[in-house]
């Protein structure tokens, strides 16, 4: 369904697998198009019913970029992103390490390594279609409300808020969180060429409806979405219930 509003590409879904369905049958379409696309990649709860179908998808050829990394996790620690991408899609599906992308979280250099995944990127000509999470404070990769936001790939101190919501990737020991993170930034994100937010759950609801609805501030990163030509957001009955009320 298509929720009558300012942003035309709401769609609203029964349940979140019904999201990761419909959301893995666009990208088959939109990979078949176009066999070599560039896709950026979330990680968090929210993707994992999309990665599912990925799986069973033929995407050998696409090239990813992952949103963002724990500063100080090597990619072998379990508890970090890129381990989670492998656990989650990289694993079962056949694509080369060559075509897979991730920021470093030990980087000796961190401020070359964040130039350094922005200059692949542009290498690659650009993200064809970049898929999101939300967080509940309205981060988008780990761009965290703020003042003002940081264009470019960057270091980044993580807010209470969403080193509790990643407290449970960590055994719920909130001490073990890390404090740091690195993460596209908010141009990189703008400048691809169609996003996709997904969100699914009542816990996201709210954030969901100032979103969509609310003023364009770096209080809410996500909200900056509203100045893409090209954003869609996917929801859940439960992620879309507020819109309702705006
Ligand atoms: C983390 C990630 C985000 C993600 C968010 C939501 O903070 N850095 O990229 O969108 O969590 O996660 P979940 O889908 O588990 O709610």
């Amino acid at each position: 369904m298509t929720f009558p509003g300012a942003w035309t590409r709401i769609r609203i879904f029964s349940t979140p697998r019904a999201v990761g369905q419909a959301l893995g049958r666009n990208l088959a379409r939109a990979i078949s198009v176009r066999p070599s696309l560039v896709l950026g990649l979330p990680t968090g709860h929210t993707p994992i019913p999309l990665y599912r179908e990925l799986i069973a998808l033929h995407c050998s050829g696409v090239t990813t970029f992952n949103l963002d990394e724990f500063l100080g996790l090597p990619a072998r620690d379990p508890r970090s992103y890129r381990a989670f991408m492998q656990r989650e899609l990289f694993d079962h599906i056949n694509i080369a390490a060559s075509q897979v992308h991730f920021l470093d979280g030990v980087a000796a250099d961190v401020d070359g390594e964040c130039r350094r995944y922005d200059r692949a990127i542009a290498r690659a000509g650009g993200i064809d279609l970049q898929i999101l999470g939300l967080g509940t404070n309205g981060h988008i990769g780990f761009n965290e409300p703020a003042p003002a936001l940081v264009a470019q790939t960057h270091r980044t101190r993580l807010r209470p808020a969403t080193r509790r919501a990643n407290a449970a990737w960590f055994g719920g020991r909130l001490r073990d969180v890390p404090r740091e993170a690195l993460s596209m930034g908010m141009a990189t994100i703008l400048r691809t060429r169609r996003i996709v937010l997904i969100a699914t759950g009542a816990s996201k609801a709210a954030t969901v409806a100032r979103m969509v609805r609310g003023p364009v501030t770096p209080r809410l990163p996500a909200s900056f979405l509203q100045l893409h030509r090209h954003a869609e957001v996917w929801l859940d009955r439960a992620a879309a219930e507020r819109l309702k009320d705006c």
